[in-house]
């Protein structure tokens, strides 16, 4: 598609520019922002009458999943020279998954506050957000929102699939799952460290359907990418190519004042999470599902992810929800565009996207070439949606599981509580070969939310305890206020709400009690009377906040809950008027 066949609209004029009002005028301010610019070896030809797009790049040499992005800058650079306008790059916080800690959670409203503010502050008309590893897209997107210039998401692409010795690997997944013979002593030093050289080979973001594969298909949903960007490989030349497409079209979108407003709508929220949903999306999509649709003004609550989880098949038969394809299968099977195809008339496809066009246009040619990785929807492999939120008086503001990615014999369970107060102190028991333990306990974490963790970690894998391990366990109910890994699989329940931290009644939970899950009902309850857990209330001690200064200190005291998608409450859309632009 080319963009030149995008929606005509009223056009701007060069005198309307945002820019403009940093170097039209004849005086002394604007004479110092030329001479700056001239000061970098640009002419007055290089901006005159032209829209400046920045380039938020998220390159980072501590961040695998971008390295690309340094030679895609300019990419994007050259299309919008192509296009008539300066392309000018901008280095942002690089938030990565594989090195930041305590979690990179912790810092994903400082990717959004960054991104917001850098756009605010800066002469730029329109914007390229360069992004993939997982909080690096919500964070972008967040502050775009906020902002409210012409954006376009460039997604960093999945790396390729891993390999060893003949087998295929899938990013975090077959850690998990190799870490676990590795426990049970099946696997040799050498074999280990060859996993360790094969599963991570090119660049790009984690080729499983784990947070990044999920958070950039969403945001493709949302129309904003150019159409079947999000599944294109990492090192795929037509990942290049359409960088260099991104930057034509900025230009573009911005003379024709396509606004944020007008592609992420109440319908475009509604197709995000159904994409989600039949991609068999990481539970972390509802944090940031829920934080990004209200940036925009929609008051996306866990009921509507719910609701249309449980019309939603999964069709991408992706790892870890599928069985047996990676994101590199998904692209050659047709990408995103085909599985947005499939799913027909459970997309609104009348809404525009960032091309101008609508959906509906973009996904005319689209075609499904391999109906084994993406199903038709009455063979799906698994019949609702990924996600499911839970309620009950052990998370009174929601919880959220994956049924398609633990074994069906957990949908419905009771047992014995095994509780935990710190990762540490669940370490060294899930270790320990003697632990009094069988496959009906229920693991259970606490003080790992967004409080507690602190920054809501992705602990809530816990590890299978040796002593089940040994006699071929796999699996086991499993409950914390934490988040985990896309790519992580299991019965896990997360995100309890609200978290044990702040008193929430996880906290109240004692080890013995009897756990009750009943997942067809949408209930988590602890079988423990009211009067029992009154008593237990009365006793609670608030814990020490975890920070005294800094960052973390400004974040507890601002971040919402998992329910409300961890935004701070400052920065959310009904907290106060939008700042507008500022006085120069
Ligand atoms: Fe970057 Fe997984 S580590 S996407
Ligand atoms: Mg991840």
């Amino acid at each position: 598609m080319s963009p030149t066949d995008a929606t005509k609209r009223a056009r701007r004029k060069p005198e309307e520019l945002r820019s403009a009002r940093w170097f039209g005028p004849d005086d002394l301010r604007s004479f110092g922002h030329r001479s700056r610019m001239m000061q970098m070896g640009l002419d007055p030809a290089d901006w005159e009458g032209k829209p400046i797009i920045g380039i938020l790049n998220t390159w980072s040499e501590f961040n695998p999943c971008h390295t690309h992005f340094r030679e895609r800058a300019e990419h994007v650079k050259r299309g919008v020279a192509q296009a008539g306008g300066l392309g000018l790059e901008i280095p942002t916080i690089s938030i990565d998954e594989s090195f930041t800690k305590p979690t990179s959670m912790l810092y994903r409203n400082m990717i959004a506050m960054e991104t917001e503010e850098t756009i605010r502050s800066h002469p730029l008309d329109g914007v390229v957000l360069m992004g993939g590893c997982d909080k690096s897209t919500p964070g972008l997107v967040m502050g775009a929102l906020s902002a409210g210039v012409p954006f376009i998401f460039l997604p960093a692409g999945p790396m390729l699939r891993g390999h060893h010795a003949g087998k295929v690997l899938g990013s975090g997944s077959d850690a998990w799952k190799y870490w676990d013979e590795r426990r049970a002593g099946n696997i040799s030093d050498a074999e280990w460290s060859g996993l360790e050289g094969g599963i991570a080979r090119s660049y790009g973001h984690c080729m499983t359907m784990g947070t990044a594969s999920t958070m950039t298909a969403i945001a493709e949903a949302m129309g904003l990418c150019l159409p079947g960007a999000s599944s294109i490989p990492a090192a795929d030349a037509g990942h290049q190519r359409m960088s260099t497409q991104v930057g034509r079209r900025i230009v573009d979108m911005m003379w024709e004042n396509l606004q944020p407003g007008d592609i992420v709508t109440e319908a475009s929220v509604r197709n995000a999470v159904t994409v989600a949903m039949a991609m068999g999306c990481s539970t972390n999509a509802v944090v940031h599902l829920l934080a990004m649709a209200r940036r925009a003004g929609i008051a996306l609550t866990l009921d509507h992810l719910d609701a249309l989880g449980r019309t939603t098949p999964v069709i991408a038969n992706v790892r870890p929800s599928g069985t047996t394809y990676l994101m590199e299968d998904f692209f050659y099977a047709g990408g995103i565009r085909a599985l947005m195809k499939q799913l027909g008339d459970k997309l609104d496809t009348s809404v525009t996207t960032c091309t101008g066009l609508t959906l509906g246009q973009t996904l005319e040619d689209a075609e499904v070439y391999n109906e084994d990785v993406i199903r038709p929807l009455d063979n799906p492999i698994y019949r609702e949606g990924s996600l499911a939120v839970l309620y009950g008086n052990l998370c009174p503001a929601g919880a959220v599981i994956k049924p398609a990615a633990c074994d069906p014999k957990y949908h419905q369970h009771q047992g014995p509580a095994l509780v935990f107060d710190s990762y540490e102190e669940m370490k060294k028991a899930v270790d320990d070969e003697n632990l009094a333990v069988t496959p009906d306990h229920v693991l259970v974490l606490r003080n790992a939310g967004p409080h507690g963790g602190p920054g809501f970690p992705e602990w809530g894998m816990l590890p299978i305890p040796k002593a089940l391990i040994r006699q071929g366990h796999r699996d086991m109910l499993r409950i914390s206020d934490a988040r985990m890994s896309g790519t992580s699989y299991g019965a896990c329940i997360l995100h309890v709400a609200p978290e044990s931290f702040i008193g929430g009644p996880l906290a109240l939970l004692k080890t013995g009690d009897i756990i009750r899950l009943d997942l067809a009902n949408r209930r988590l309850d602890m079988l423990v009377d009211e009067a029992e857990l009154e008593v237990r209330r009365a006793g609670w001690a608030k814990p020490e906040p975890r920070y005294q200064r800094g960052w973390g200190h400004m974040f507890q005291q601002h971040v919402t809950q998992a329910d409300e998608g961890c935004d701070f409450d400052y920065l959310t859309r009904d907290f106060g008027p939008a700042a507008g632009d500022p006085a120069i």
